[in-house]
Parts: structure tokens; sequence; C-alpha cells
């Protein structure tokens, strides 16, 4: 188990992110449970989820507790990001991309953190289309985040976005996560604290 949280979680931050810590800011977690209770009927159903809304509002938290919950059960989950994968596959020789990409779908559930990063770059772009299409003709579930919203992934901009957006879309059920941004809060309480800190000293 913690040898499935170590390699399947690749930001060791997300090992925090439990429904046991939830504090209950987003009214949609209860379908990261719903997810988690039916694992089993959306592998059969090839089923993923495309949780989209703005920074800060809680998508890398949800994804998160899926994660953390299904490996708890023993299901080996990759969890990793966009930017993670442009890096590695940089730095990759053109003939270990497959390899690299073709490892990501030895995992039943694929979560990728920040759809939406590759936007101009013509070799960012092409590498996202390799991972997201090998993941789609893989059959197995994918679960993506982005900040993009719904629209700009239904009417993209071009050929490059379409062929990508359109594969999310076919396979990962829109989830709009609309929550404050709790990131901000959290940075404000921050903030007060050390303000006060300060303060008592001065
Ligand atoms: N339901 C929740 N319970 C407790 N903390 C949360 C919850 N949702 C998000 N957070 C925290 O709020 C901050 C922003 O959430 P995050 O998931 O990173 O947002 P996003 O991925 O949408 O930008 C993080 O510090 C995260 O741990
Ligand atoms: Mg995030």
């Amino acid at each position: 188990m913690s040898r499935l949280k170590s390699v399947g979680l690749q930001d060791k931050a997300l090992q925090d992110c439990t429904f046991e810590n939830d504090k209950g800011f987003n009214p949609e977690m209860d379908r990261a449970r719903a997810y988690v209770e039916r694992w089993e009927e959306m592998l059969e159903s090839n089923t993923g989820l495309l949780l989209w809304g703005d920074v800060g509002t809680g998508k890398t938290f949800f994804a998160g507790c899926i994660a953390n919950a299904l490996i708890e059960r023993g299901v080996p989950v990759l969890m990793t990001n966009f930017a993670r994968i442009l890096n590695t596959l940089t730095d990759l020789r053109s003939e270990e991309r497959n390899r690299f990409i073709d490892e990501m779908n030895e995992y039943p559930l694929l979560i990728l953190d920040d759809l939406g990063i590759e936007r101009n770059s013509e070799f960012a772009l092409e590498q996202v289309f390799n991972v997201v299409d090998s993941r789609y003709r893989s059959g197995q579930p994918l679960i993506v985040t982005t900040n993009l919203t719904l629209s700009e992934l239904k009417n993209p901009a071009d050929l490059a976005h379409a062929r990508i957006y359109d594969r999310v879309l076919e396979r990962c059920v829109p989830l709009k996560i609309n929550n404050r941004n709790i990131r901000k809060d959290n940075a404000k309480v921050q903030m007060e604290r050390a303000r006060a800190l300060f303060a008592a000293k001065a």
C-alpha cells in the first residue's frame, strides 16, 4: 500500500488529500465518494471525470481523495500532472517516449492534473495528444482536472486542441468545481496569523 502510494502519487502533498482531511468546503465532494463507491462500475464502463473550474477551488484535492481512497482499496492509481509529463517527455529520446506513455496505461485509473498548460507549443500539444489518445485507446478510465471552462473545451481554437479535448469530453463526465477560492482563503488565514504574531512581538 505505501509502495502504491509513493509510486502512484507523484507529488508528496497529494497524500494529504483524503476524505478524512475534507473540511467540507466543496459541495461536490459527495461525487468523489460516489466515484470511489462505484469504482467497479466506472472501470467496467470506462467512465472518467473532467473536473473543471477556477484555480484554488479544490480540483486537485477532489481528485487526490479519489486516488488515496482507491489506493487504500488496493487499486493501482497514477496521479500526475501535465507539467511533469511534459518535462519528462522533453528529456526523453523519442523512442523512449512511447514506453513512458505506455507505462501510464498499466494503471486502471490515471489522473492527470492541469490540462490546458499545453496552450500554444506545438511539441506540448503533440505530447499531450499522445498521452490522452493512448489512454483513450487503452479503454481505461481517466480523470482530468483543468482551469479551462467547459465552453473553452467544447470550442477549441484549432484542430490540434480539438483532437485532445474531444477525446476527453467523450470519456470524462464534466463536473464543475464551483467553489470559492480555498487557496486564497487559506493564505488569508495564514497571513492574519503571521500579522498577529509579528504584531505581538513588536
Ligand atoms: N474539501 C477540501 N477540504 C480541505 N481542504 C481543501 C479542500 N479542497 C481544497 N482544499 C485545499 O485548498 C487548496 C486549493 O485546492 P486545490 O485542490 O489545490 O485547488 P485547484 O486544484 O482547484 O487549484 C489546497 O491547499 C487544498 O488542499
Ligand atoms: Mg490543482
